[in-house]
């Protein structure tokens, strides 16, 4: 038994009134006396939702989290805390992501919760669920929901996002009928679990695990395997074992594990949304983390694996091939890994992958194969984004990461989509295409639409990419020459705000430059006109985040939930 005095004793271990009261009505549920004798109380922080697709099936899988529970001597207590699904929350689910670790951590510091499993999933379920548990410092231990099985279409593997991209172009183009369209729907998604593209679920979760939050190789296992329940069930063994042991997050949280994840994040060829999400993460536990460290430790990191959107196989592929103690592995032996980092099955990341199997160098690439040789990612400065703008070069197309040439701008994305099929719009393949109030306050939310699609009239003649500048993110399963989270963003009157219509951007990805070439006499008077648009909402919790969310250089989370604020047990009520 731990010296450390639970917190659910606070509760559960007391034999007064109120003691009588947290027993007495948990004892409707049917548990018996002996489960509030002292024993780890285990929280389940469930995301289960039928409206959150990717993370549907935690309903069954979080039966196997009990059972390793109860065998390793805790109690286990399973509750709902906000789901926020990519694929049907609207204006985007990255509004919602600081609301989901809200209700995280008041839940988990209201209840007798001593350490708690964070079952994640689709993208921004896995940030939300370590930003609650981080202002907490409580244990805690994730359980990714795993990937989809890859998807096939006419005897082809398709992944999630990428190839949808990729055929609403081609029905654009004229070379895909929407009855094919249509038909590849049920073909993509043909199992549980999340996106099986290295899109922003499968980089979160990968990140994870590399920070050491969940146990080895188990982010790439697929939804429906029999290991992942395997491993739902040593999940829950092993949460007990970290309340035991006292194994705070944030000493697995350190600025080394965060180090880990970026360079991991470069040779997974990973999504630029983590870059918002460390931040955010960072920020709870009071771990130094920029921008600049992202340029900076991503450097001479190769992208090893060879996963769309950035490559050719899917997430089934890269379980078989190893996982990510493979790559782990890896990046150890090139000395770009902090072996000593703790991780929660009381090892060091060192140990844990220092004899990781590679079974297929195709999809793990050796170090001297790389997939592309610089795979970290890239953060741009300049004029036109004072504080930072991101680019993913192993999503972009070599011959434009040096480019120059005359903006078409959208103010709104309403705007983009009434002009970008426009005949007339003129545009050419040297064009950058500009998409202005799309940021953090501007959307609001920031949604993934940085990637905007190309004209159609150059996509008939065979252009696939173009230089795109925005204050937005973008899928990570998506790809393309494409600058991202441009701070301050347009909404707020950054520089971005100031773009018009011919002006020359010069885009300079190895000088780390994004330059705006406008006089800036000219600048100050366009600057004088300018107006804020207006806050999408005035009440409610759009107003909440319009008024506290940060830009996107300091990961988007709320001024005011910034640091870990504890799990001290808060006064009764009764
Ligand atoms: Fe959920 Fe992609 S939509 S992970």
């Amino acid at each position: 038994m731990s010296k450390v005095q639970r917190r659910s004793r606070a509760w559960f271990g007391r034999a007064d009134k109120n003691g009588f009261i947290h027993r007495s009505w948990m004892k409707n549920q049917g548990f018996p006396d002996h489960l509030f004798d002292g024993r780890p109380v285990i929280g389940i922080a469930n995301t289960y939702s039928e409206l959150t697709p990717c993370n549907a099936h935690f309903k069954e899988l979080v039966e196997w989290v009990k059972r390793g529970v109860y065998e390793a001597g805790g109690f286990p207590l399973e509750f709902p805390v906000f789901s926020n699904g990519e694929s049907n929350l609207r204006p985007t689910s990255m509004l919602y992501r600081n609301l989901a670790a809200m209700t995280v951590e008041e839940a988990i510091r209201g209840n007798p919760i001593d350490g708690v499993v964070l079952c994640t999933g689709c993208d921004k379920t896995t940030p939300a669920l370590l930003m609650g548990a981080a202002s907490c410092d409580v244990p805690a231990i994730v359980l990714s929901g795993g990937p989809m099985l890859a998807g096939n279409y006419k005897g082809q593997p398709i992944g999630s996002g990428t190839d949808l991209f990729r055929f609403a172009e081609a029905v654009k183009a004229g070379t895909m009928t929407l009855a094919e369209f249509l038909e590849a729907e049920s073909c993509m998604s043909r199992s549980a679990g999340h996106c099986m593209t290295m899109g922003t679920a499968s980089t979160m979760n990968a990140l994870a695990e590399a920070m050491g939050l969940s146990l080895p190789g188990s982010a790439a296992v697929p939804a429906v395997d029999a290991r992942r329940r395997v491993n739902a069930y040593l999940t829950g063994m092993r949460a007990v074992g970290l309340v035991e042991e006292d194994m705070r997050i944030s000493k697995i949280l350190t600025r080394a594990a965060f180090e880990n994840a970026i360079r991991t994040c470069a040779a997974l060829g990973g999504s630029t949304n983590a870059v918002i999400h460390l931040i955010a993460i960072a920020g709870r536990l009071g771990v130094p983390l920029t921008l600049e460290d992202w340029d900076e430790l991503g450097r001479g990191v190769p992208t090893l694996v060879d996963l769309k959107p950035s490559g050719r196989f899917l997430a089934e592929d890269l379980f078989y091939a190893g996982g990510l103690p493979a790559v782990l592995r890896r990046l150890s032996e090139h000395g770009l890994l902090h072996d000593h980092a703790l991780t929660v099955n009381g090892k060091t990341i060192g140990e844990n992958v220092k004899n990781a199997p590679c079974w297929n160098d195709e999809v793990i690439r050796p170090w001297d194969r790389p997939v592309v040789a610089e795979g970290g990612i890239v953060v741009l400065r300049g004029n036109l984004a004072p504080d930072g703008a991101v680019l993913k070069p192993s999503a972009a197309s070599p011959h434009l990461l040096r480019h120059t040439g005359r903006a078409v701008v959208f103010e709104t994305i309403e705007h983009y989509r009434a002009r970008i099929e426009d005949p007339a719009l003129e545009v050419d393949e040297n064009s950058v295409l500009v998409l202005k109030n799309c940021g953090p306050k501007g959307y609001p939310g920031m949604a993934e639409v940085g990637n905007m699609g190309l004209p159609p009239k150059l996509l008939k003649r065979g252009i696939t990419d173009m230089v795109r500048i925005s204050d937005a993110r973008m899928s990570g399963t998506a790809y393309g020459t494409v600058v991202l989270h441009v701070a301050p963003e347009a909404a707020v009157g950054g520089p971005l705000a100031l773009v018009r219509d011919g002006d020359r951007i010069a885009l300079d990805v190895p000088a780390r430059r994004l330059e705006l070439h406008v006089p800036e006499e000219e600048l100050a008077r366009r600057r004088a006109m300018w107006t804020p648009p207006p806050p999408a909402m005035h009440s409610g919790y759009w107003k909440l985040f319009h008024d506290h969310v940060l830009q996107a250089d300091r990961g988007c989370d709320f001024d005011f939930l910034l640091g870990c604020r504890g799990a001290a047990v808060p006064r009764d009520s009764h």
